[in-house]
């Protein structure tokens, strides 16, 4: 272990704030048992009290002692994705209070398979609140920089372990119930859960998440998803107001185009970076190509369609 994760540790176990990198996004770390640690990272993200957060812990032991009545579906998931980007809402049991849980009755767990992750989490010991480390609403933070952007001095530590590899948040699948349901969808996809476990529909009475809230996961540009046989015209139309997110060659009427992999794993690692990038362009509208309808591009087309909602 090295002596950044080591002091990381000791900053988590004294109440403070430490971003770390996770394969999926980066975290910005509290002290799960700690009221008045959680009390300060709510308050640096401006996030609702009311909102959960998911605790994050080096094993599988140690991450179900957080949740009771753990059912075999549970089990099966964590076995078969922990480590990895997989996030279970489970009932919650006494460790878990409700400054963690928003009150809820549930709770949302998850180990990470990132090395930095996993080293601060085995050395702290216990489990670790961790939204994505941005501020409430905006685009999560896939590299050390976004963090420090974001968040500046209000975090007391940053660990740098690169890009994120995934790029999206985690897959969240709710076991606190009598049917599972997938709250987010991500890298892991609907298929790969339902192999092992029966999935139902997401009805509106499902727990908060902020996945359901209207506009998330946004850049501050309007952004507008468009179908590829608009993109020629929407273009035509607003000429170099625009900055462009698409699969195609960039258009010399635009001054800002980013060209994605069409490829969806590749595409998702990318997105959030990409969006940053476009909005610091300055310009009054980001025009996103749309991706495919197939079930592989689930959890990017959702992270776009949140992007591009109306706030
Ligand atoms: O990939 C990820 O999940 C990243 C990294 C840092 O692990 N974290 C992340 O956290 O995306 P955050 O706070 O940005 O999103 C957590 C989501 C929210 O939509 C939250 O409402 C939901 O998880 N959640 C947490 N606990 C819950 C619960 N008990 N019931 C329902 N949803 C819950
Ligand atoms: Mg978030």
């Amino acid at each position: 272990m090295t002596a950044e994760v080591r002091r990381a540790a000791e900053i988590l176990r004294a109440g403070g704030l430490v971003a770390f990198p996770t394969e999926t996004v980066y975290g910005l770390g509290a002290d799960a048992s700690n009221p008045k640690a959680v009390a300060r990272l709510y308050a640096v993200k401006g996030r609702p009290s009311d909102h959960p957060v998911i605790v994050h812990f080096d094993s599988f032991e140690r991450a179900l002692a957080w949740a009771r009545e753990v059912p075999d579906e549970a089990r099966t998931l964590a076995k078969k994705f922990w480590p990895g980007p997989l996030t279970l809402i489970l009932k919650r049991s006494d460790a878990a209070k409700d400054f963690v849980t928003g009150g809820q009755p549930s709770v949302g767990i998850r180990v990470p398979s990132h090395p930095v992750a996993q080293a601060l989490l085995a050395a702290f010991g216990g489990g670790v609140a961790a939204p994505s480390a941005n501020r409430f609403g905006h685009v999560s933070p896939t590299t050390a920089a976004h963090v420090r952007g974001d968040l500046g001095s209000d975090v007391d530590l940053v660990l740098d372990g690169g890009p994120t590899e995934v790029g999206i948040e985690s897959t969240i699948v709710d076991l606190s119930g009598a049917d599972a349901v997938l709250l987010r969808p991500g890298r892991i996809s609907r298929a790969e859960i339902e192999k092992l476990v029966k999935l139902k529909e997401k009805t509106g009475s499902s727990p908060r998440h902020s996945g359901g809230l209207e506009r998330h996961y946004s850049p501050r540009t309007p952004a507008r998803m468009v179908p590829t046989h608009q993109l020629d015209k929407e273009i035509a139309k607003l000429g170099d107001k625009v900055a462009v997110l698409a699969f195609s060659r960039p258009d010399e009427r635009v001054d800002f185009w980013l060209r994605m992999p069409r490829e969806p794993q590749a595409y998702a690692q990318k997105l959030y970076a990409a969006l940053r990038e476009l909005d610091g362009a300055g310009c009054e509208l980001i025009l996103v190509e749309a991706p495919p309808e197939a079930p592989e591009w689930a959890a990017v087309r959702d992270r776009l369609m949140r992007a591009c909602r109306e706030g």
